[in-house]
């Protein structure tokens, strides 16, 4: 099911054309559908219907404030990876007892504000963090609810830069280490351990690396119980891919993710937390740019867009594929040429795809970028000094500008010319 249809040949986000939005915003946008992003929570929602649970959405994918009012009017939950994320979410209306903390390298400081503020659980992910982080409760007289984040060893069998389920890799701690620091945070004055964490990666597109991975953490939740511990939570993270390319077959569903972990650790009896992200904002979301220019080149024709590397970095930096289709529905059988798509940014990674196919586009046309919704305006830069993409919502006829585009003097004021110079 998808809210970003053609209707009369025009591409519409629900029952807004995508040239109105145009016509308001200037080019290029991000836009959202709160049907879609609904729809996609409800998913998870239903995946684990009937066993005690609750749905961190993964704000790292998008974190615009109104798309976490949305999803937390819903009953999401928040996984959150950094104070400004913690921030974000008690500004959306989250209460800290749906807020979950994650990350490699959490500071003192965040540790103290989420302490303060309340959370939920804080994802601990090594040795140092876990005392440090005694250390800080201990200093305010609290406990700080704990779940240890172990690496399963696990290939997630995703592009190497999302991967984090290896020994390899930066994040959590050995599973087979995870006994006896469970026994070292028992001890502990400033910690409370409630749960076992674990995430392997992102854009899974397989089931078998969470079926294994849930396999280990149910093995170790029943001898952390068996040894006393209060063991009550499993966070099984996020992960679950979505379909970039239209004609690929489709990944697993949430509901076949959901039957995965009720055969996994169903039978445990324990609250099951889930942290998804791109599934529930990757198809929620378009980026829609203007041609600029069509540029005949020496054997290839360049399709320059005024969108850039700086607006959606993930083909740049992973060689992710977004399906690229014009706003205009092209006729019937309209002939299609290769291009090379890409942005004004200067150098060479500014390329979102080699010899797409595409139909006749003229100077001024707009085409979107499908998938956009997760990791897209979240990773966006000024990178050559163009202000940052700004993020329209659109729910039925309504819409609504989330994030204006900032202007000139504004992106400039953030500088300051010492007056020594
Ligand atoms: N939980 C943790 C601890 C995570 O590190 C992540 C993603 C998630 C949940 C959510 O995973 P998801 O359901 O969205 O796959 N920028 C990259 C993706 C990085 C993912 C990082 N961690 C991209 O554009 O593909």
């Amino acid at each position: 099911m998808d809210h970003f249809l053609y209707r009369d040949g025009i591409l519409h986000a629900e029952d807004v054309p995508l040239p109105e939005i145009a016509a308001e915003v200037g080019t290029p946008f991000y836009v959202y559908s709160a049907a879609t992003l609904t729809r996609h929570y409800r998913l998870f929602e239903e995946a684990l219907r009937g066993l005690p649970h609750l749905v961190c959405y993964a704000m790292k994918a998008n974190s615009n404030l109104a798309v976490l009012k949305l999803l937390g009017d819903l009953g999401a939950g928040m996984d959150v990876v950094s104070g400004g994320e913690y921030a974000r979410a008690r500004a959306a209306g989250v209460p800290g007892e749906r807020i979950v903390f994650s990350g490699v390298g959490k500071t003192r400081e965040e540790m103290r504000l989420a302490l303060e503020c309340g959370i939920r659980q804080i994802n601990v992910e090594s040795e140092p963090e876990l005392l440090a982080l005694s250390g800080v409760a201990a200093s305010m007289g609290l406990r700080a609810p704990v779940a240890l984040r172990v690496n399963p060893d696990v290939d997630a069998k995703t592009h190497a830069k999302i991967a984090t389920g290896k020994a390899e890799n930066k994040f959590g701690i050995p599973i087979a280490r995870a006994p006896a620091i469970y026994a070292e945070a028992a001890a502990l004055p400033g910690i409370e351990v409630v749960g076992i964490d674990v995430h392997i990666g992102s854009q899974l597109t397989d089931l078998a690396p969470f079926e294994a991975a849930y396999r280990k953490v149910a093995d170790l939740a029943q001898a952390l119980l068996a040894a006393g511990h209060p063991i009550r939570r499993l966070d099984l993270g996020g992960g679950l891919g979505i379909p970039y390319v239209r004609d690929n077959a489709a990944p697993p569903l949430p509901l076949e993710w959901g039957e995965v972990i009720r055969r996994t650790v169903g039978h445990l009896g324990l609250e099951v937390e889930i942290e998804p992200g791109r599934l529930i904002a990757g198809n929620a979301g378009l980026l829609v740019a203007s041609v600029i220019w069509l540029k005949r080149g020496e054997g290839r024709d360049f399709l320059i867009l005024d969108a850039a590397m700086n607006d959606l970095v993930r083909p740049a930096m992973y060689d992710a594929w977004h399906d690229i289709v014009p706003v205009i529905e092209p006729a019937p059988g309209a002939e299609r040429a290769p291009f090379d798509v890409v942005g004004p940014v200067c150098e060479t990674g500014d390329t979102f795809a080699r010899g797409r196919l595409l139909p006749p586009l003229a100077e001024g046309a707009l085409v979107a970028f499908r998938s956009a919704g997760a990791y897209g305006a979240v990773m966006a830069s000024e990178y050559n000094s163009r202000p940052l993409v700004p993020e329209v919502l659109v729910r039925g006829h309504d819409m609504a500008v989330i994030r204006r585009r900032p202007t000139f003097d504004e992106m400039l004021n953030r500088d300051t010319i010492p007056e020594w110079l």
